[in-house]
């Protein structure tokens, strides 16, 4: 099973992904947890420089899929080959919000490049923790020192969600929307009973339990 968290930036999300490991672990499932972009030591030294170092929004495109690429073939097929569940912070979607919605890059060509390098390879499910970008500023602002994207406005955010809901509104069945304005222990139970709700569902071993 290949799970996806998204959201903007300061909405909480990476705090779950330990939840859900622990989940599927506790009913015996080996468990891949990894992040977009990164994931291989390739993938990692792209991330930096997405990350920190000036571009233009193609460029940024082509450096984060071909980050997902070598993440896909290296980490995530063999994963869901060996039957694992695979936990990934982050994926195509963000393309689509950070890409696609906060730079207002082309999404035809961000359609063809996923084509390219993972159109057979695609999440079973993606919490999407949603926040309004305001709340989210607050959050980020106190925790740490911004990247190039947690550095954006209000408006950059706000196209990032607004991104997000597309994706969502087309694919709802994919999707699990997830209120992430809630406290953590309220969000956190959100969480895991959307998990026993679709494992279930998706007919996944340890599901039923
Ligand atoms: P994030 O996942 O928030 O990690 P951390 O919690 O360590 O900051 O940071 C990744 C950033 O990369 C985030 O701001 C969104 C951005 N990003 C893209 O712009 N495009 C992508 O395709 C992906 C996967 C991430």
């Amino acid at each position: 099973m290949f799970i996806t968290l998204e959201g903007i930036d300061g909405a909480g999300k990476s705090t779950h992904l330990a939840a859900l490991a622990q989940w599927w672990r506790a009913r015996g499932r080996e468990v891949v947890l990894t992040r977009e972009p990164g994931g291989t030591p390739l993938a990692e030294r792209l991330r930096e420089m997405v990350l920190h170092d000036a571009m233009d929004a193609l460029t940024e495109s082509l450096l984060v899929f071909a980050a997902r690429r070598e993440h896909v073939l290296r980490v995530i097929e063999p994963a869901l080959k060996r039957h694992d569940v695979v936990l990934c912070d982050r994926f195509t979607d963000a393309t689509f919000a950070y890409q696609g919605g906060g730079r207002a890059f082309d999404r035809a060509v961000l359609l063809q490049l996923e084509a390219w390098v993972h159109g057979h390879c695609q999440p079973d499910l993606t919490f999407l923790f949603d926040v309004p970008p305001e709340v989210a500023q607050e959050r980020r602002a106190a925790v740490r020192q911004p990247d190039r994207f947690e550095a954006q406005n209000l408006e950059f955010f706000t196209r990032v969600r607004q991104a997000y809901e597309q994706r969502r509104l087309a694919q709802p069945q994919r999707f699990a929307l997830v209120d992430a304005t809630a406290s953590p222990e309220s969000v956190a139970a959100q969480v895991l009973a959307i998990m026993q709700e679709r494992a279930q569902a998706l007919g996944q071993p340890g599901g039923a339990r």
